[in-house]
């Protein structure tokens, strides 16, 4: 079969690129390699730039976002003694939304089926044939069948795990890598949130963050060692060492109940360049990963989306330019956000090698937030998101 695009993955890359090219008219596959269910079942990312909100908006699919996100106006950065609320529309007159990455997978996959969109879902062996020539082509096999698509462009949107980013040659690609020493166990729980607004919270026995998907469904994490299973903490203990982290008077009202969920996931900054190579493109966690502080991952899958449709929508009226410069185009912003990511980790975990002299220094640096309006002003400046 022939398509002009065919994207690897189905996470929200893959699928927004898919909807978004549709709607210019051009005709993109999508290949999965898991069930849409479990696609669906994975518990992500929560926190909604402007500018992902506009991108779904554009594709079509903002109606159950603005009538079920919530606005978020602020956060509050609590550590070291200090409470600071961070008011986003007050410092850049923009907001973020609250609005789950499952809900934006479920939104889009809904809409692609309603426009007939292909997607192949339990695609097994996917391989990427002449990605650097002028006639690319697709194999994997489904259900016991062999199949081959023919393509003029691919776009790697297969996540940190996918085979596309491995594709390009060693002798081409360039990985930066920064692996944190702790992993984020989170849960998500049938209980009223904390507080309205997200809360980050950096204490000496370690990182908390509570968040929410809705008024009736929270979402907490801990910084907890790389070695902790899951299993190895029972909701009690979760619910325990969370108001431990916490500052006391909001401690005090936290809820508790049963999690319906629990996972770690460990903590990474990474950067392959180029994002480009022949007729492929990379587009988020395929190409780089940020650890989850800041909330960056799935708004600059988004960033990436908006670039590289753009790029193919100029090449198919014409134009070959955004093509070219997608990589350093998208790479630009890539570096800023996970410049920004690492920063706020640096300065809310526990580095339990490092000593006293890094936990003067955030100290130093949540004091110098709580006092200074430029401060304040940066963080809210990329934690809202950098212009795309
Ligand atoms: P993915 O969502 O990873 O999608 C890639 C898709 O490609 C998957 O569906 C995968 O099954 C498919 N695939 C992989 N290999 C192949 C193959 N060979 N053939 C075909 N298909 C393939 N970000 C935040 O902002 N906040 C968070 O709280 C947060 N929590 C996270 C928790 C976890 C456990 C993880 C892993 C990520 C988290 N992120 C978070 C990051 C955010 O979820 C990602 O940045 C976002 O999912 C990126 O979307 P994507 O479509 O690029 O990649
Ligand atoms: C969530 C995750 C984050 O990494 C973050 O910074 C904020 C919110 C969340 O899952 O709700």
């Amino acid at each position: 079969m022939r398509h002009q695009v065919c994207i690897i993955g189905g996470g929200p890359s893959g699928l927004l690129l898919s909807l978004l090219l549709r709607r210019a008219g051009i005709d993109a596959v999508v290949l999965e390699q898991r069930t849409r269910d479990y696609v669906l079942a994975r518990i992500r990312a929560g926190v909604l730039e402007q500018g992902l909100c506009d991108l779904l908006r554009a594709a079509g699919v903002g109606k159950r976002l603005d009538a079920e996100g919530f606005v978020h106006d602020g956060t509050i950065i609590a550590a070291h003694g200090q409470k600071v609320h961070i008011d986003f529309r007050a410092l850049t007159g923009k907001t973020v939304t609250i609005y789950g990455q499952t809900e934006v997978t479920r939104d889009l996959y809904d809409e692609l089926d309603r426009t007939g969109a292909p997607i192949f879902h339990e695609a097994e062996e996917v391989a990427l044939h002449d990605a650097d020539g002028d006639a690319p082509h697709v194999t994997f096999r489904q259900h016991g069948r062999s199949h081959r698509i023919d393509c003029d462009y691919i776009a790697g949107c297969d996540g940190f795990h996918g085979i596309s980013r491995r594709t390009i040659p060693e002798t081409v690609r360039r990985e930066y890598e920064h692996v944190y020493p702790f992993g984020w166990l989170g849960i998500l729980s049938e209980t009223r949130p904390l507080y309205r607004e997200l809360v980050y919270a950096g204490h000496e026995r370690g990182f908390a963050l509570c968040s929410m998907r809705n008024a009736h469904l929270s979402r907490h994490y801990l910084q907890v060692p790389l070695t902790d299973k899951p299993q190895d903490w029972s909701d009690d203990s979760f619910w325990a060492e969370l108001r431990r982290r916490l500052p006391p008077d909001l401690a005090d009202t936290l809820v508790t109940g049963p999690s319906v969920e629990k996972s770690i996931a460990p903590l990474r900054s990474f950067i392959s360049e180029p994002m480009s190579w022949g007729r492929l493109y990379l587009a988020g966690d395929a190409a780089h990963i940020v650890p989850p502080t800041g909330a960056k991952g799935l708004n600059l899958a988004a960033s990436d989306v908006y670039y590289l449709s753009r790029a193919l929508i100029a090449r198919y009226t014409g134009d070959e330019g955004l093509l070219k410069s997608y990589s350093a185009t998208a790479l630009a912003r890539v570096w800023k956000a996970s410049r920004f990511s690492w920063s706020m980790t640096r300065m809310l975990h526990d580095f339990p090698a490092e000593g006293e002299f890094l936990q003067r220094m955030q100290r130093a640096e949540v004091d110098y937030l709580a006092g200074s309006k430029a401060a304040q002003t940066a963080l809210a400046e990329n934690y809202v998101g950098l212009p795309y």
